[in-house]
């Protein structure tokens, strides 16, 4: 196998070169091109330097990859992550919890020349409609070890992913409330997905912050007539059984079920859900009085719509719509994958690497959809183009 100069298997560069089909590729690109592989080579302009906290398996960084930023590290507990992360990024993993990370060494990776992005996408758990109840979640003051490594790295741009629900959280008032208190203009907004020609109806608050006055997001690119559907991302994958893999595509493998599961799927309609099944297939908590609010568990996905939104969770058919909509089994990990669109190259695991299933589930469902990732990238960069940031300092 050959290698490049950023140590990934050349294979896997051609063909991530030549996956640009949905956005043309930003002039920086080019500049990463004419200066080697990194931008970092001088007498050129320079492409703004990245740092991911949070940053999983990458999907984040994927997109500002693609949109040719030059992301030098993503910082995470989990380390699994370090492999999907370095492999497909080009860039380094620093195993820490951020609450360890100092400023110095956040101040060394970025160097002293480039323009610096600093983004993050703290765990979405502790905010989200499930967990709101729980009132001393330890993660929410990740969100302040995020700010206080703002204020002490001073990156040009700073921008933040996670669940809109975030934003009812006082922990979200007083992560606003530090970044403007250390320069920055924020602004937020609420984007869901098919909006961007994601298959998925994921909706997530992006936020960004600058010195240099407000990041607006870029315009939508479908309506809801031209959103991706389900059909068109996963349809044309081969089909398996519950429990099955592919023999041709490691990833496209799905968990078993057990017979109570079979049947039930087997009794589910496509878009349905528990609703339609006999009595003797429902839960108890369906049947109680509140039994409604349960409507997707259980569920399958429809074709002709975007999914439902990627949760961790995905492999398990009672933690919400995570039926495929004919098959009788939940969605694969590779279906999954697709629908959060990274693309067919990126690798989540080392072959002989020991990773569950749950576990590679967990990376793929936490992450920031590589497409969702890139309209992020492009909006900073258009950011930095207008206020005439992209140079070397
Ligand atoms: C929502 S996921 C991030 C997904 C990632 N941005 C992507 O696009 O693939 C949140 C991540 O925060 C990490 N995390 C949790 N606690 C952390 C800590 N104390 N320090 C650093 N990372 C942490 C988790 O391991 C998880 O990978």
């Amino acid at each position: 196998m050959t290698v490049n100069v950023i140590g990934m298997p050349d294979a896997i560069l051609k063909e991530r070169r030549g996956d640009i089909s949905v956005l043309p590729r930003p002039h920086y690109a080019m500049m990463q091109d004419a200066v080697g592989t990194k931008g970092r080579a001088t007498g050129a302009k320079q492409a703004p330097a990245v740092v991911d906290v949070f940053c999983g398996v990458g999907g984040l960084s994927h997109g500002f990859y693609k949109e040719g930023f030059d992301v030098r590290a993503g910082i995470d507990v989990d380390l699994t992550c370090k492999y999907p992360f370095e492999t497909n990024n080009g860039a380094r993993f620093v195993g820490k919890s951020i609450e360890n990370v100092t400023s110095k060494q956040v101040n060394r990776i970025f160097g002293k020349t480039a323009t610096r992005v600093l983004v993050g996408c703290a765990p979405c758990q502790p905010f989200s409609v499930y967990n709101r109840k729980k009132k001393n979640n330890d993660k929410w003051k990740l969100l302040l070890n995020f700010a206080d490594l703002v204020s002490r790295t001073q990156p040009d741009v700073v921008s933040m992913e996670n669940v809109p629900q975030i934003r009812s959280h006082s922990v979200f008032k007083k992560f606003v409330s530090a970044l403007k208190r250390s320069g920055y203009v924020v602004s937020e907004y609420v984007v869901y997905c098919p909006d961007y020609g994601i298959p998925q109806g994921r909706k997530r608050l992006v936020l960004f912050a600058s010195k240099y006055g407000k990041v607006e997001l870029l315009p939508k690119t479908h309506s809801p007539k031209e959103y991706k559907t389900l059909g068109d991302a996963i349809s044309k994958l081969k089909a398996i059984k519950a429990g099955d893999v592919d023999p041709t595509d490691p990833l496209h493998r799905c968990r078993n079920l057990g017979e109570l599961n079979l049947r039930r799927i087997r009794s589910t309609p496509e878009g349905g859900a528990w609703e339609s099944w006999d009595d003797s297939l429902k839960l108890k908590c369906h049947k109680k009085k509140g039994g409604k609010s349960f409507r997707c568990v259980y569920g399958r996905m429809r074709w002709d719509k975007p999914s439902s939104t990627i949760t961790t969770e995905f492999c398990n058919l009672g933690t919400g719509r995570f039926g495929h909509p004919e098959q009788d089994r939940t969605i694969s990990l590779r279906e999954a994958a697709v629908l959060q669109t990274f693309p067919k190259y990126y690798r989540f695991y080392e072959e002989e690497e020991d990773i569950t299933f749950a576990g590679l589930a967990r990376l793929i469902g936490n992450a920031v959809p590589v497409r969702l990732a890139r309209v992020v990238a492009r909006s900073i960069r258009r950011h930095l183009e207008q206020v005439d940031k992209i140079v070397i300092r």
